[in-house]
């Protein structure tokens, strides 16, 4: 269990990433969400469904992939029976980067996918604005980077453009397989 900041004390586990090292690609979310932080395993809830279809659309097959996310808690806030999401503070971002970077070194991928604005600023600074470039080879310490929308942006976002972002997210997907050279 890491106790380096304060969000240990109400999730369930601490969630690291799921997959093999040496995998090509390597894809990087914001934090578990209630049902990752149950199942101990990332992306196994709504989102992570999403994300499983977008990568069977794109050709990559997410047991070659290695998936975890920045920050290894889920931070929520409770609503009744409810557990509510809250994005991950500056804070927790910066006290879960050395677990990030452990990950990196273990895996050794080709290349990085963050899905969403928390793991793409986690990386590439808090300027970066994903409206910007979403879909473009971006850099993170000498790997190429993609910058891609999270899969539960497709679940909220308004109905009318559900599906053209899912397609964002497949044809970014896409690119990345072909760049870590793994579809
Ligand atoms: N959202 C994330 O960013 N990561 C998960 O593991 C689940 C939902």
């Amino acid at each position: 269990m890491c106790t380096a900041c304060e969000l240990y004390a109400d999730a369930t586990q601490t969630v690291f990433g799921s997959g093999r090292t040496g995998a090509a690609m390597m894809l990087i979310g914001e934090q578990p969400g209630d049902q990752e932080d149950i199942a101990g395993e990332p992306f196994v809830g709504p989102a992570g469904r999403v994300l499983d279809r977008a990568l069977e659309r794109a050709g990559v097959v997410r047991s070659d992939v290695y998936v975890t996310n920045v920050v290894k808690h889920f931070r929520f806030q409770r609503q009744g029976k409810l557990r509510i999401h809250r994005t991950p503070g500056v804070q927790h971002v910066r006290a879960c980067l050395p677990w990030l970077r452990a990950e990196l070194a273990a895996v050794e991928p080709q290349l990085l996918v963050t899905l969403g604005s928390t793991a793409a600023k986690a990386l590439l600074g808090a300027a970066f604005r994903l409206t910007q470039h979403r879909g473009e080879i971006l850099e993170y310490e000498n790997r190429p980077l993609v910058a891609t929308i999270h899969p539960s942006a497709v679940l909220r976002g308004p109905k009318d453009r559900q599906a053209e972002m899912f397609d964002e997210l497949v044809a970014d997907l896409k690119l990345a397989g072909h760049t870590a050279g793994s579809v």
